[in-house]
């Protein structure tokens, strides 16, 4: 029988993500820090429609009572909107630069009901943590022992734990045909698998998101983790193009993107 936390750990050592920041000597805190993506990641997710549903799917967990745990929080793109509603969300952030521009958006929001918890989760102890209504873990899985990682949400869910990962990013293809590489990074059947060989069979939701997203936008961010040479943007050009994918408005050049998010909802009850 597949081990799928094996699995998980086998995937994520092999995932182009770490390769690269294996190659770069920097470490996932680093990216966020110092990467130029940090500061537009806001401005990108405001542009795809992310979270969208999801975040309508949380709500429904919360009132004023409510109080919620947010691991990898990011700029906030659930802390915020969460600590609207809920007595109190707790985030857990490794990456200063996140936090600081986690704050800087509670601050804007006029929030005093944030916590923040400056580290990795699987170096934080169960006794520094409470029980919180719900439990969110979106895009975060810097994980290795996914497992224990699991099994400490879980610990510490009072109603419901969420997670939230990649089902298609729907750009494969482009990597394949651009970059020559078969970029792959451990998606949500892993943890859905992972929760079930726990005991823990889960409700899994699929969302779509269709966007169009500024093509210099596109490059920039292509540009943060490869070498877009003269001739990789002609052919991502022409790929582009002989697959429908640019569009022009008004002038603009944008590309025709759609991502697919999956929401795995384990209810404690
Ligand atoms: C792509 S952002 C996602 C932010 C937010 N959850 C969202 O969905 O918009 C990834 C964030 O997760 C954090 N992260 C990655 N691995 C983590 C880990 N093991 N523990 C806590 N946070 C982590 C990163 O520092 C980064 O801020």
């Amino acid at each position: 029988m597949i081990d799928w936390s094996e699995e998980w750990k086998k995937h994520r050592e092999e995932s182009s993500w770490n390769r690269w920041l294996k190659e770069k000597a920097i470490s996932n805190e680093q990216y966020w820090d110092c990467y130029e993506f940090g500061d537009r990641y806001e401005e990108y997710n405001r542009i795809a429609g992310y979270p969208g549903t999801i975040l309508g799917r949380m709500l429904l967990h919360l009132d004023p009572s409510s109080t919620v745990l947010d691991i990898g929080a990011g700029p906030g793109a659930y802390t915020i909107p969460l600590a609207k509603v809920a007595s109190k969300v707790t985030a857990v952030e490794p990456s200063g630069g996140q936090i600081a521009r986690l704050m800087r958006r509670a601050d804007q929001e006029g929030l005093k009901n944030i916590d923040v918890i400056n580290k990795r989760w699987q170096d934080i102890d169960r006794s520094e943590l409470e029980t919180y209504t719900i439990v969110n873990a979106a895009y975060c899985f810097q994980m290795t022992d996914i497992k224990e990682d699991l099994q400490k949400m879980l610990d510490v869910t009072g109603k419901a734990l969420f997670l939230v990962s990649l089902a298609d990013h729907g750009f494969y293809d482009v990597y394949q045909k651009v970059f020559g590489e078969q970029r792959s990074d451990p998606d949500y059947i892993y943890l859905y698998n992972c929760l079930y060989q726990m005991g823990y069979p889960a409700n899994i939701e699929i969302f779509t998101r269709r966007y169009l997203l500024p093509l210099q936008m596109q490059l920039d961010i292509l540009k943060e983790t490869y070498d877009l040479t003269f001739k990789a943007m002609e052919v991502l050009l022409d790929h582009l193009s002989s697959t429908g994918r640019l569009e022009d408005e008004d002038g603009k050049d944008f590309v025709k993107r759609k991502h697919k998010d999956a929401m795995i909802l384990y209810h404690k009850d």
